[in-house]
């Protein structure tokens, strides 16, 4: 499986803080919003990941990830001259997806759960159709809305209905076959002149072959879409890392205990930022996973004592 973040868009719900810089470049809490989907599409155990963003915003996304090498990634780029809607992931990332599947997360959407790597290989397992992820909201019709049936399959699928029929918002993460790629190529624009998401759900709908798992009481997936939203992810953030003194979306942590990258590149790339706190932590666990296995250096038993393996 394959990895597209979407990170382009005009970000205009947060003008002006979005008219110079790219909405998934601004900080939630300690480091860039990219970091919680891309961290994600790791912890599912995606390595080659594609990042659509706009021209003007792509040098800046490289300069942030580069090729990936340090956090044992493949990534590459690819621009959206204009936001026409989420299903264009598929068509600019036709060549890179090839005959994969894909997992497309967008480049705004933070979750946060228990077990996250388990949850998300289980949930890409014998892929058959799409996965889609449930979360109850209380304000559906600024979501694309799922109707399940008892077996959680998809029974119906809306975007941002005015009389929601649920209040199951189907968040931004999304395993598709590599039957999406026709699908996308195929659609024309709806009456918002954006391809939807949910027309290319629709035909594995039809066919039964939608997955939706609810997140459960123990998720959270945030939103960044207002200033007052982007703020409340950012203080959510806080909480859970100043409390825990764990640290949520550290790709470099997550490279580490997944065995991506050894403990001598990880502690690099924390002494690259070694005046922040957050380049502090990625130094202190690359020395932690050092002394416990000398040896080695790669980090493979640490990864199942944190969990995140
Ligand atoms: O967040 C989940 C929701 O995302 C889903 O429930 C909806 O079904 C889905 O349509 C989408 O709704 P949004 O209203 O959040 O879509 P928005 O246009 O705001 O775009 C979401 C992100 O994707 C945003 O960060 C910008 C980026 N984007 C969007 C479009 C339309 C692109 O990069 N390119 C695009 O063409």
């Amino acid at each position: 499986m394959k990895g597209i973040i979407l990170a382009g868009g005009a970000g205009t719900r947060l003008h002006p803080v979005t008219l110079a810089v790219s909405k998934q470049l601004l900080p939630v809490y300690n480091k860039p919003m990219i970091y919680y989907p891309l961290s994600v599409l790791m912890l599912a155990d995606i390595r080659d990941i594609l990042i659509i963003s706009t021209s003007e915003d792509q040098p800046l996304f490289q300069r942030l990830l580069g090729d990936g090498s340090e956090l044992g990634l493949d990534l590459s780029y690819a621009v959206q001259p204009e936001p026409g809607g989420l299903p264009e992931a598929f068509i600019i990332g036709a060549d890179f997806a090839g005959d994969d599947s894909i997992a497309l997360i967008l480049g705004d959407n933070i979750f946060y759960g228990p077990h996250m790597a388990e949850f998300l290989q289980e949930s890409r397992r014998d892929l058959d159709g799409c996965v889609l992820f449930g979360y109850p909201v209380s304000d559906p019709e600024r979501y694309g809305v799922g109707e399940v049936d008892e077996e959680g399959l998809l029974v119906s699928i809306e975007e941002k209905p005015a009389k929601p029929r649920t209040n199951r918002a189907i968040t931004g993460l999304y395993f598709f076959d590599n039957r999406a790629l026709d699908i996308a190529k195929n659609l024309t624009p709806s009456v918002r002149g954006e391809l939807e998401i949910t027309d290319v759900i629709r035909p594995y709908q039809k066919e039964g072959k939608a997955k939706v798992i609810d997140l459960g009481h123990g998720f959270a997936w945030l939103d960044t879409g207002t200033h007052d939203s982007l703020l409340d992810a950012s203080q959510y953030v806080q909480v859970l890392e100043r409390r825990q003194g764990v640290r949520i979306a550290c790709i470099e942590e997550i490279a580490l205990r997944r065995g991506l990258v050894d403990a001598e590149v990880c502690h690099r790339r924390g002494a690259s930022m070694a005046k922040s706190g957050y380049g502090e932590y990625v130094m202190k666990i690359a020395r932690q996973a050092q002394s416990a296995a000398p040896d080695r250096m790669a980090g493979a038993g640490a990864t199942r004592k944190a969990g995140l393996g």
